[in-house]
């Protein structure tokens, strides 16, 4: 019987991925990652956020790396990672799903000024504001049109934004403004009132969302990071807040995580932080897509959505 290790969810969450693999595979043995009774050369495959560094090379007859998220930069990070394996992202429906809901929420929130209503309700004031902007005056540009990206940029055609793109490649999006590479980064971002980062985190994207980047955007623009946090510089994303330069953000992801409870930008008045969970499948979710892609191997189909260690991503 095939065998698969899983760290996702901690060992507690065991009872409940090995229900769902048993609806979706019922032939695959569901291990917690550390079941001293697997041994190491029983294991086909693995289903990991974080896999401490070294670990997967001492997996003889491991076959397949299932990244339990779409960003795989923890498994990537492992200086051992056997690079011969195929390392599968996570992309069910539900994730792209649930992300072009976050996207879609933090976007309205920076229209309609939501920060600023919680901080007058909390102090029971009664203060009209009034927008400046409806969605179709408010043009979003998405960083990154992969799976998670395009989603998004559907989903906030269907609330009347205007919406632009830009990819390392040049992509082809119904209704979309798409701009590609370096040299349409500029016009990119000039004509952007919302920012949406939903890049990976590679070398090339490292920082990415600082203070030259801030400065070439129209002075009062909106931010919405839900990449992660090595896009960000925070100290330059605060100091565009206070300048003005930005109205407001929406931070989702941190370079240290969970974010230290001391760090100014929990209280930012022009600031919504969120604690990494604009898109997370259900485990059901995970289960029948790692499912799937099993089923795909063994019919000798192509598995989807493989890392590729050239580009990064
Ligand atoms: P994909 O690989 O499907 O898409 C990545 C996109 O980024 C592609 O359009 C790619 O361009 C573009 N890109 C990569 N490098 C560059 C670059 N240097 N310049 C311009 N564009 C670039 O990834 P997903 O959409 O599945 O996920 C994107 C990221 O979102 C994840 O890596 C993760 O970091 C983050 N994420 C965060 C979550 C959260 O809960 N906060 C949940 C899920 C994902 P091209 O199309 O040309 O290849
Ligand atoms: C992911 C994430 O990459 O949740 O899937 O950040």
């Amino acid at each position: 019987m095939p065998t698969i290790l899983v760290k996702s969810g901690g060992e507690a969450a065991m009872p409940e991925w090995q229900r769902h693999f048993a609806e979706f595979a019922p032939g695959l043995d569901v291990r917690w990652w550390d079941d001293a009774g697997v041994a190491p050369d029983r294991v086909d495959y693995v289903l990991a956020w974080d896999p401490e560094p070294g670990r997967l090379a001492r997996l003889p007859n491991l076959r397949v790396i299932f990244g339990a998220g779409a960003g795989v930069d923890l498994i990537t990070a492992d200086p051992g990672l056997p690079k011969h394996l195929p390392l599968m992202r996570m992309a069910p429906a539900g994730a792209t799903q649930r992300m072009g809901e976050f996207v879609c929420w933090a976007v309205l929130s920076l229209l309609k000024d939501a920060r600023r209503v919680a901080l007058n309700q909390a102090q029971a004031r009664w203060k009209y504001l009034d927008p400046e902007r409806t969605a179709p005056e408010a043009p979003v540009g998405i960083m990154g049109l992969g799976n998670m990206g395009s989603r998004a940029c559907a989903m906030l055609q269907g609330l009347g934004f205007p919406v632009r793109g830009w990819s390392r490649t040049r992509k082809t999006l119904p209704g979309v403004t798409c701009f590609a590479g370096a040299e349409e980064f500029d016009s990119f971002l000039t004509g952007t009132r919302i920012l949406v980062c939903l890049l990976p985190a590679t070398a090339e994207t490292r920082g990415i969302l600082s203070a030259p980047l801030l400065a070439k955007l129209p002075q009062g623009a909106g931010l919405v990071n839900v990449g992660r946090g090595s896009h960000q510089n925070l100290d330059d994303v605060i100091a565009a807040l206070e300048s003005g330069q930005l109205s407001g953000a929406v931070l989702d992801v941190f370079e240290t995580e969970p974010l230290p409870a001391e760090h100014p930008i929990w209280a930012h008045p022009k600031a919504i932080v969120t604690p990494h969970m604009a898109s997370l499948p259900s485990r059901r979710e995970r289960a029948e897509y790692v499912a799937q892609a099993i089923a795909d191997l063994s019919a000798g189909r192509p598995l989807a959505n493989l890392y590729d260690h050239a580009r990064g991503y």
